[in-house]
C-alpha cells in the first residue's frame, strides 16, 4: 500500500491507521490472532514422599511438594479449571546409585500416577517424566559408567523399565526427559511389549542444558554437583533441534518438547513450521521464579507477564505449554 495520499497538506497525515482496531479491548479481543487455551495448558505437580503436610518450595514461591492427599485435590481444581494435562514429579525419600525408585511399582511417583488417575479419570491427561535424576545419588538422569560420565545405554534398560511401571500405574503419556541416544525408540519398544501400544510418548526432543533449571533441582532437592553439558543441547545451536527433534520422531515420539521456551522461541518456530507432531513448550522453574521475583519486588506487573509469556510461546507455535501457573490462568481464562 502507498503510506500517503499525494493531495496537498494532508499528505503530511497516515491513510493507514493500524491503531484502530487496538483502541477498545473489544477490538483487540476481536483482532487477535492467538488465544490461549486451558485444554492447551499442562500443569507440572511434585509430590514427595514421607510428607505429613504440603511444604513450599523456597526458590519457587507459590509452588508445593505435595502430599499424595493434596496432589489429588491439586489434580481436582486443574481439572475443574479446565487444564489439558498434569504432568508428576515425584520425590524420594531415599536416593541411590541406580534409582531404583523410579523402577519400583510402589515407588512414590508410581503410587502418585495411580492415586491422580484415580482422581480424575480421563478428564484431562496425565502425564509422567522418565528420568532417575529424583532419585539417583549423583543426580544425574541415567546410570554412570567407569568413567564417571551417563553410560548411554545401560541409562536405556533403566529407562524401559521405568516406562513400564509408570504405564501400568495409569499414565497416559510418558515423557522421556534424560537426552539419551535412541531413548524414544528402546522406551516406545518396551511399552509395546508390554501391552501398552496406547501409552503416548512425548519427548523432551529439544532439551537445552540450561541455567533455568535452578529452582527445578531445589524442588526435587537434587543432589546433582556437575553439569548435564555431555548430555543436554548446548544454548548456541539451532539445527541440532531439527535432528534431535527428526530422530525422536522416527522412533515413535507422539509430541516433542523445546525446553526452556521463552529463551528459545526461535526453535519452537522453526519445529512448529516443519515438524508434523504437535509442539509443546516447558516454561521451566527459572522461567518461573524470575517473573515472580521481578513482580514481588515491584518491578514488574506479574498477572500481566504471566499472560504475555505464555501467549507468545502460543503465538511462536507452540500448542501444548506445559507451565507451572497452568490451573491459575486457565481460571483466568474461563473469566
Ligand atoms: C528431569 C527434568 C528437569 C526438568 C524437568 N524434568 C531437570 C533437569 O533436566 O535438570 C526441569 C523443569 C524445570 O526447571 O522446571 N527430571
Amino acid at each position: 500500500p502507498t503510506a500517503y495520499a499525494a493531495d496537498g497538506d494532508r499528505a503530511a497525515f497516515p491513510l493507514h491507521r493500524p491503531r484502530r482496531l487496538r483502541r477498545t479491548p473489544a477490538l483487540r479481543r476481536l483482532a487477535a490472532e492467538t488465544t490461549v487455551r486451558p485444554s492447551n495448558l499442562v500443569q507440572p505437580l511434585f509430590v514427595r514422599e514421607g510428607l505429613s503436610e504440603p511444604r513450599p518450595i523456597a526458590s519457587m514461591p507459590g509452588v508445593l511438594q505435595h502430599t499424595r492427599d493434596s496432589l489429588r485435590k491439586a489434580a481436582a481444581e486443574a481439572v475443574a479449571a479446565g487444564v489439558g494435562g498434569l504432568m508428576v514429579f515425584g520425590i524420594p525419600e531415599a536416593k541411590d546409585a541406580l534409582g531404583t525408585g523410579a523402577s519400583d511399582p510402589d515407588g512414590i511417583a508410581q503410587q502418585a500416577l495411580r492415586d491422580v488417575v484415580a482422581e480424575v479419570g480421563d478428564e484431562t491427561v496425565v502425564i509422567s517424566d522418565i528420568n532417575l535424576d529424583e532419585y539417583t545419588t549423583h543426580g544425574h538422569v541415567g546410570v554412570l559408567g567407569p568413567d564417571g560420565d551417563v553410560d548411554n545405554d545401560a541409562s536405556l534398560e533403566r529407562f524401559a523399565e521405568v516406562a513400564v511401571v509408570q504405564a501400568d500405574a495409569g499414565a497416559h503419556i510418558v515423557a522421556p526427559s534424560g537426552m539419551m541416544d535412541g531413548q524414544v525408540r528402546h522406551i516406545r519398544a518396551a511399552l509395546d511389549r508390554a501391552g501398552h501400544h496406547s501409552v503416548a510418548i512425548l519427548g523432551y526432543s529439544a532439551k537445552y542444558a540450561s541455567s533455568f533449571y535452578g529452582p527445578f533441582r531445589d524442588a526435587v532437592e537434587s543432589s546433582l554437583t556437575g553439569d548435564r553439558k555431555s548430555y543436554q543441547q548446548h544454548p548456541a545451536n539451532l539445527r541440532e533441534s531439527l535432528r534431535e527433534v527428526a530422530l525422536d520422531v522416527s522412533e515413535g515420539a507422539d509430541m516433542v518438547m523445546v525446553k526452556p521456551a521463552s529463551h528459545y522461541l526461535d526453535i519452537v518456530r522453526m519445529l512448529a513450521d516443519s515438524v508434523d507432531v504437535p509442539v509443546s513448550a516447558y516454561q521451566v522453574s527459572g522461567e518461573y521464579s524470575m517473573i515472580e521475583a521481578a513482580a514481588a519486588k515491584g518491578w514488574i506487573d506479574r498477572d500481566n507477564a504471566v499472560a504475555e509469556s505464555l501467549t507468545c510461546l502460543y503465538r511462536a507455535g507452540a500448542t501444548v505449554l506445559i507451565t507451572y501457573w497452568a490451573t491459575e490462568f486457565a481460571t483466568k481464562l474461563a473469566r
